[in-house]
C-alpha cells in the first residue's frame, strides 16, 4: 500500500483527486496539506480524513511515500522543491509550471533528489483518447494530417453570487486569467493530446487571440502547431464564450483528419466515431477526463520505480512552454494586453 500526501485541497482535489485516491486499490490518502484551514476542515469533514496539515514540515514527516500537487499553478514549483527535499515522488497537476524555466527546475530538482516527476494530464487516459490513439495506430484513417481541438466555455462565468446573494466578480476565473489565461491553463491538455496522438514533437507554432473582456491575457485563443511528422494541430480555447450569459453553452470537440478518413469526438453530443472507406464505426462515448486511470498508473509507477505510460516532466514542460510563449507573444503585440 503506497501512502499519498496531497498538496492543495481545492476544487480539483475535491471532485477528482481525493475521491479517486480513496478508491484506488493499492493507494491510501495518508495526509493532506493546505495553507487554508477552511479548505482543510472542508475536506477533512467531507472525506473523513485523519491527517490534515497546515504545516509543510509535519506533512512531509507524516510517513507519506509520494505527493500529488493540486495547488494553484504558481505554487507548483515551491511544492515540488519541498517534495524533492523530502525525497518524495511527485504527480503534479497541469500546467506543470508557470514558465519553461520553472519546469526545467522541477525536472532538475526531482532528478537530483532521485524521485520521479509526472504531469497529471488525465485527458490522455480517457477511454475516448485511448480509442482515438488505437485507431491512429491501426491506420484506420491513414496518415494523420490535421487535428482540430476545441474547448470554448465560460470558465465558471464572470460573476457569481456571494454568501449574501450579491453578484460579485468570480475570483477563481480571475485567478486563471492572471495565471496566463485559457491556453496556459486549459489548452495545455489539448497541446499534450496533440503530441500524444501524433507521437510527434511540435516543430513550430503561431497563435492568434481575441480580448473579449478586460484581461491582460487573451481570453479567446487559437494556436497552430506544426509537428515533425508534417501534421498540423489547431487548438481553440476560450474562457469568454458566454461568460456573462445567464444560460451559457460550450463546445468541446476533437476532429482528426487523415488521408483515409476522419475521427470525431463531441462531448456535448456524446459522439465518438471514425469513418473511412469501409463505413462508420461508433464507439461508446466517454468523458474527456480519467483521474482513476491516472492514479492506477501512478500506483504502478510507485511500485515499479518508473512508468512508460504516465506523462513526464518533459511532457509538462513542452505544453507549458508552448502555451506560455504563444500567450506572451500575443500579450506583447496587443493594445489591450498589459493595460
Ligand atoms: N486536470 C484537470 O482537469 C484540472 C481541472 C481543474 C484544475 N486543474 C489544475 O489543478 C490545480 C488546482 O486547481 P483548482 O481549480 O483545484 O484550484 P483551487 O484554487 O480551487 O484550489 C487550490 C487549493 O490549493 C491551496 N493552496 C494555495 N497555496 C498553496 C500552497 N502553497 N501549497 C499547497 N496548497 C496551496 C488553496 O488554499 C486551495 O485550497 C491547478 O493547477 C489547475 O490548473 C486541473
Amino acid at each position: 500500500m503506497k501512502r499519498i500526501g496531497l498538496m492543495g485541497c481545492g476544487t480539483v482535489a475535491d471532485y477528482g483527486h481525493i475521491p479517486v485516491i480513496l478508491n484506488t486499490p493499492g493507494l491510501t490518502l495518508h495526509a493532506v496539506f493546505d495553507p487554508d484551514p477552511q479548505r482543510l476542515r472542508f475536506v477533512q469533514e467531507k472525506f473523513g480524513l485523519a491527517n490534515t496539515y497546515q504545516d509543510e514540515a509535519s506533512f512531509f514527516a507524516s510517513g507519506i511515500d509520494a505527493v500529488t500537487v493540486t495547488s494553484p499553478a504558481p505554487c507548483h514549483l515551491a511544492n515540488i522543491r519541498a517534495a524533492s527535499r523530502a525525497g518524495k515522488h511527485v504527480l503534479c497537476e497541469k500546467p506543470l509550471g508557470m514558465t519553461e524555466d520553472e519546469c526545467r527546475e522541477m525536472i532538475d530538482c526531482t532528478a537530483r533528489a532521485g524521485v520521479m516527476l509526472f504531469t497529471g494530464f488525465d485527458y490522455r487516459f480517457s477511454p475516448a483518447a485511448l480509442q482515438i490513439r488505437q485507431w491512429l495506430r491501426d491506420g484506420a484513417i491513414g496518415d494523420l494530417r490535421s487535428l482540430r481541438l476545441i474547448y470554448i466555455w465560460n470558465c465558471h462565468g464572470k460573476r457569481q453570487r456571494n454568501d449574501q446573494g450579491l453578484l460579485v466578480e468570480n475570483a477563481r476565473r480571475q485567478g486563471r486569467m492572471d495565471e496566463g489565461g485559457p491556453m496556459v491553463d486549459c489548452g495545455v491538455h489539448q497541446i499534450d493530446l496533440a503530441r500524444f496522438w501524433t507521437g510527434s514533437e511540435v516543430q513550430s507554432w503561431t497563435a492568434a487571440g481575441a480580448w473579449v473582456d478586460e484581461y491582460d491575457a487573451p481570453d479567446h485563443m487559437y494556436l497552430h502547431m506544426q509537428h515533425d511528422s508534417g501534421a498540423h494541430s489547431m487548438v481553440e480555447i476560450s474562457y469568454s464564450y458566454c461568460h456573462t450569459c445567464q444560460q451559457p453553452v460550450n463546445v468541446f470537440t476533437y476532429d482528426l483528419i487523415g488521408t483515409k478518413g476522419l475521427i470525431r469526438y463531441d462531448r456535448n453530443a456524446k459522439i465518438l466515431d471514425m469513418r473511412n472507406q469501409d463505413g462508420v464505426f461508433t464507439m461508446p462515448f466517454a468523458p474527456e477526463k480519467n483521474f482513476a486511470a491516472l492514479y492506477e498508473h501512478f500506483r504502478d509507477a510507485l511500485a515499479q520505480g518508473g512508468s512508460d505510460v504516465l506523462p513526464t516532466g518533459l511532457d509538462g514542460l513542452m505544453a507549458a512552454k508552448i502555451s506560455r510563449e504563444a500567450t506572451d507573444a500575443l500579450v506583447a503585440q496587443c493594445p489591450r494586453g498589459s493595460k
